[in-house]
């Protein structure tokens, strides 16, 4: 069995990286939801090899290895019984969403999503000419809980067409239940909604949880459901531009593929390849690399409550990414991201950009070396007890 070090530090500056590209030097990327450890060896090796040929024309698959490679992977790892046939490639799932949008909704209509929300769910209906129409997530007792009512008025809208589900969902870290997946299909179906179920983080579940994808609970809801999945988060491959929609419901799939096609929106055999490899050959990867991202986040969620002043955080149930709170330090959104970046050194994403709903909030990408996290939290420690030192008197009221 390979052991994979994901301990290693791999330098990533000059490699074209969106998330260590954007800062100065001094400044620790934490942001952008890729991880900073290698993908596994088998598709590095694989890679290499189609390297050595050197020859790079258009590409076809005619093995359909994108398609067999996510069966294999929905079998194995989620008991869900996907054929090939399936599958329809597409070149990621943030891709996915807006061709969703544009494929199975009308100008004007509208689309539904559970927020604070990873930014492209509502830029894909706004840069298609629909509406985004937000259900906000409410912190509960047993954290983040879907407002069923309000959900339910939303859909309920003669316009709303389509559900972006997000699950995992990003920011929060939020996996939702069988119950909740139940409930939440049953209104799609009561008002004729469609569901794109983006399930990107699905790999990353913690303890007793499993992630159940939303289109194999029941044959109903895999009639009006896409689901969208890639490894590229897991096997850290979004760079190779790949990604996979499937359905089993024919006309969604061929509606959903034609609009892929009108867009020619190809495939590339350097993709083709690491996608079939991770998903074939390299379980092992994710069977190490799940417990390491659970360390890594007992580590950040117990160094931020005891040590760090004015930020508070749950243990996500899901994903590699922390919301924090920081509401606590009392500062308008723009002087909190300031502060992360300019006394902290460590750049987040602002929990603005997720929705109105993430005022206050930050994200924090803990898919990195453990150390390289220890050093990420030791900084906005600094400067959080700095903070807190100047200020001395309670925290101003909060405003955007
Ligand atoms: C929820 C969610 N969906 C989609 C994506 C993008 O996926 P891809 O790289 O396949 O476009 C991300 C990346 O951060 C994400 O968090």
């Amino acid at each position: 069995m390979i052991q994979h070090d994901f301990d290693e530090i791999t330098d990533r500056r000059g490699t074209d990286s969106e998330k260590w590209n954007n800062y100065p030097p001094d400044v620790l990327p934490m942001w952008v939801a890729d991880s900073d450890f290698k993908c596994p060896a088998p598709v590095i090796e694989a890679l290499l090899e189609r390297v050595r040929h050197g020859v790079f024309g258009y590409c076809k698959d005619d093995l359909g290895k994108i398609e067999k490679a996510s069966a294999h992977w929905m079998r194995t790892r989620f008991g869900w019984d996907v054929r090939p046939e399936w599958v329809v490639f597409s070149p990621g799932v943030g891709t996915a969403l807006s061709v969703a949008v544009s494929a199975f909704t009308n100008p004007g209509d509208y689309v539904v999503m559970m927020t604070p929300i990873y930014p492209p769910f509502f830029t894909a209906p706004a840069f298609n000419g629909r509406k985004a129409l937000s259900s906000p997530l409410q912190a509960g007792k047993n954290g983040w809980e879907i407002d069923f009512d309000g959900l339910e008025s939303l859909l309920a809208e003669a316009r709303s067409k389509l559900l972006l589900l997000c699950n995992p969902h990003n920011p929060t870290g939020k996996l939702l239940s069988e119950g909740e997946l139940l409930r939440t299909g049953e209104l799609c179906l009561k008002h004729h909604v469609l569901v794109l179920s983006d399930e990107v983080h699905c790999d990353y579940v913690f303890g007793d949880r499993k992630h159940i994808p939303f289109s194999s609970l029941s044959p109903e809801l895999a009639d009006i459901s896409l689901t969208a999945i890639n490894p590229s988060k897991t096997f850290n491959l979004a760079d190779l531009r790949t990604g996979g929609v499937i359905s089993s419901s024919t006309p969604l799939r061929e509606r959903y593929r034609t609009a892929v096609t009108n867009a020619k929106l190809g495939r590339s055999s350097l993709g083709l390849l690491a996608y079939e490899v991770a998903y074939t050959q390299c379980a092992y990867y994710v069977d190490q690399l799940v417990p390491y991202i659970k360390g890594n986040l007992d580590c950040a969620v117990d160094y931020i409550n005891e040590r760090i002043p004015g930020i508070s955080v749950g243990m996500p149930e899901a994903t590699y990414l922390l919301w924090l709170d920081c509401r606590g330090l009392g500062l308008s959104q723009k002087r909190l991201v300031e502060f992360f970046l300019r006394e902290a050194k460590v750049a987040l994403n602002s929990g603005l950009s997720f929705g109105p709903e993430g005022l206050g909030f930050m994200r924090l990408n803990a898919a990195c070396p453990r150390a390289v996290l220890r050093e990420g939290l030791a900084r906005i420690e600094r400067a959080c007890r700095a903070f807190a030192d100047k200020r001395g008197a309670p925290p101003p009221a909060l405003k955007a």
